[in-house]
């Protein structure tokens, strides 16, 4: 974890937030190799979960929702964890997450512990300039929400019929007693969420599937098969509002721990938002002439905890001629950079076709154009961030206008035409 953290420091991934104020515990910036990557971790998602189906649609609900939704959706009386505080040492600490409820794992005391209370999770805050009760509203905890309010609206203006489901990327806060482990558990973070609408006695079916369908999207962007499984949860330790939850886990350093949550929320949102509000939060099957309520599975996985996790998994180190090597074997669908066009060396006769190259091949493709140090470095740097290409400017391009051009695993070299880099690129990184 050390190696990884120190590797996004150091090359700008992911970084401590209002750092030059001595940062602002569990909240973290992405510089522009995390901001590259979190974006095609998303469109990745984006792409499999909506645009490839046609009983998925997208939504861009609003981060602030009337204080009621919370309320209805039982956040206010229900999301909240355990807290302790040791008398001893004043550190508070999750009562369900200590390895012994009895000593302090700051100080070591033992029997220092408060009695637990209740802790609810989130943010709260006031909209517009008067600070009183009536004006409270909540950063939401989970994008689910806006997909239940919105589910009528929805439903009519893409006029879907059951099964479909509703898709949202975007942030989510949670007042977390315990962060850590870096963009592992944030107070602040994102969210990748599907909730599928369908009928009622299909739950089960729908459940089962997208455990399957949500497995296979992690190892289909190369997460390692060994490092992956399920967790079904057991019944006491259910959501207040999942019938049944499945995590899929991933093995990180401190072993198996949650990376995505697959829960079976049957009509409980929608059955209690029409409780609430008034308003029909229905369905009418044309087909039978029936109303009811659909109910709900739900696919839901933290973009940000996800990047951590292709991080984790995509890091080797290996020896190359007695050196060692550390490179990034990240899916090229998420690299950062796609190419980096570097002249064999910082020349004025190479520099204009180097960026010529970079140039004809920008429009596409992320690059990087690099040409500082010698050329053995640079290709380390782009092979610690993952970049799939290499091509590198030499005075034989001057010539033949060829380059060369080295895969970031095998380090096999090309020559290729300039005029057919691009659809060299095309064939391999679209693969
Ligand atoms: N709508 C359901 C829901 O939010 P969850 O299991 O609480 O379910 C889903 O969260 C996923 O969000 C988790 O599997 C995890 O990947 C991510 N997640 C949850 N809390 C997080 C936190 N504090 N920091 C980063 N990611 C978090």
């Amino acid at each position: 974890m050390d190696t990884i953290v120190n590797l996004c420091k150091r090359r700008g991934i992911v970084f401590p937030s209002s750092e030059i104020y001595g940062g602002l515990r569990s909240t973290w910036d992405y510089g522009p190799l995390g901001a590259e990557l979190k974006r095609n971790i998303a469109a990745e998602w984006w792409r499999q979960m909506v645009q490839y189906r046609d009983d998925v649609v997208g939504l861009d609900s609003a981060i602030l929702m009337a204080p009621q939704v919370w309320q209805a959706s039982g956040h206010l009386e229900t999301f909240h964890d355990p807290l302790v505080e040791c008398r001893n040492c004043n550190n508070r600490f999750r009562a369900d997450h200590l390895k012994d409820p009895n000593t302090c794992p700051n100080c070591g005391q033992k029997g220092t512990f408060t009695d637990a209370r209740q802790f609810n999770l989130m943010f709260k805050t006031y909209m517009g300039p008067v600070e009183d009760d009536a004006s409270v509203v909540y950063l939401r905890p989970e994008t689910a929400q806006g997909m239940f309010v919105d589910f009528p609206h929805v439903q009519r203006t893409s006029r879907r019929k059951l099964p479909f489901g509703i898709a949202q990327i975007g942030k989510a806060f949670r007042n977390e007693i315990t962060p850590g482990n870096q963009i592992f558990r944030t107070r602040e973070f994102e969210l990748m969420e599907v909730e599928y609408f369908c009928p009622p006695d299909e739950g089960q079916q729908w459940f089962d599937y997208w455990r399957a369908e949500r497995m296979r999207w992690w190892r289909d962007l190369g997460v390692r098969e060994e490092n992956l499984r399920f967790h079904d949860h057991a019944k006491e330790d259910l959501s207040h509002y999942s019938a049944a939850t499945t995590d899929i886990e991933y093995n990180y350093p401190w072993g198996f721990d949650e990376l995505e949550g697959v829960a079976y929320r049957t009509d409980f949102d929608l059955k209690r938002h029409q409780e609430a509000s008034g308003e029909d939060t229905t369905y009418y099957d044309q087909e039978n002439e029936q109303r009811f309520h659909p109910h709900v599975v739900e696919p839901a996985a933290g973009l940000t905890r996800a990047l951590l996790v292709f991080l984790l998994d995509a890091y080797h180190e290996e020896e190359v001629r007695g050196e060692k090597r550390v490179v990034l074997r990240v899916d090229p669908r998420l690299a950062p950079t796609k190419v980096a066009i570097l002249p064999l060396s910082k020349n004025p006769e190479l520099s204009p076709l180097a960026r010529k190259v970079a140039e004809s091949l920008r429009r596409r493709w992320m690059c990087e154009y690099d040409e500082t140090q010698a050329i053995g470095r640079r290709y380390r740097r782009q092979d610690e961030v993952g970049t799939p290409f290499c091509v590198t400017v030499d005075f034989d391009s001057l010539q033949d206008d060829a380059v060369t051009v080295r895969e970031r695993d095998s380090m096999a070299q090309d020559r290729v035409a300039i005029s057919e880099l691009d659809a060299y690129l095309g064939t391999r990184l679209l693969a």
